[in-house]
């Protein structure tokens, strides 16, 4: 495991403006009845991601999947309080953490791509736009979610079982 890359994860989670992203989304969904968008489920899907990555060979390092993973909501408040879609404001808000935390150019712009696309479902399956759009549903527990027969995600977004 590269040990120096998940450093670049605790550089994201130590950073203060995604502190103060994480709790305005906590406070906007406080009493939220469907799928929340918290550190359980960034978690949730970075590991999904990652074993999407290992079961089809792509070789995507483990850091940039955890930090498109931790990042990929990281403006869901402004979709409550602004309504900007989130992939919107995931993306631009996740660019000045990127930046903050000493990411190379090219990781910020693959990063960043992921998020603005993960709402997309023309993606590719074979990268991480493509990985991070389906762990994203993947991690969700319909199957044992009281909220599903109101939810408004399309029959097969839902998962009826456990996959992964
Ligand atoms: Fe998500």
């Amino acid at each position: 495991m590269n040990l120096d890359g998940m450093k670049k994860v605790d550089k994201i989670l130590n950073n203060k403006k995604y502190q103060k992203s994480l709790d305005k989304i906590k406070k906007c969904e406080k009493n939220r009845k469907y799928c929340r968008h918290d550190m359980e489920h960034f978690l949730s899907v970075a590991r999904i991601c990652y074993v999407l990555n290992l079961e089809m060979g792509l070789g995507i390092s483990k850091e940039i999947i955890y930090v498109a993973s931790l990042l990929h909501d990281i403006g869901r408040h402004k979709q409550y309080e602004d309504k900007i879609p989130h992939e919107i404001a995931s993306s631009q808000i996740a660019r000045k953490i990127l930046i903050d935390c000493g990411f190379e150019f090219e990781e910020i712009e693959i990063i960043v791509e992921a998020i603005s696309k993960h709402r997309d479902k023309n993606n590719s399956i074979n990268d991480l736009n493509g990985i991070l759009y389906r762990a994203d549903k993947l991690s969700r527990n319909c199957f044992s979610c009281k909220m599903s027969e109101k939810c408004n995600w399309s029959y097969d977004k839902k998962n009826s079982t456990v996959k992964y």
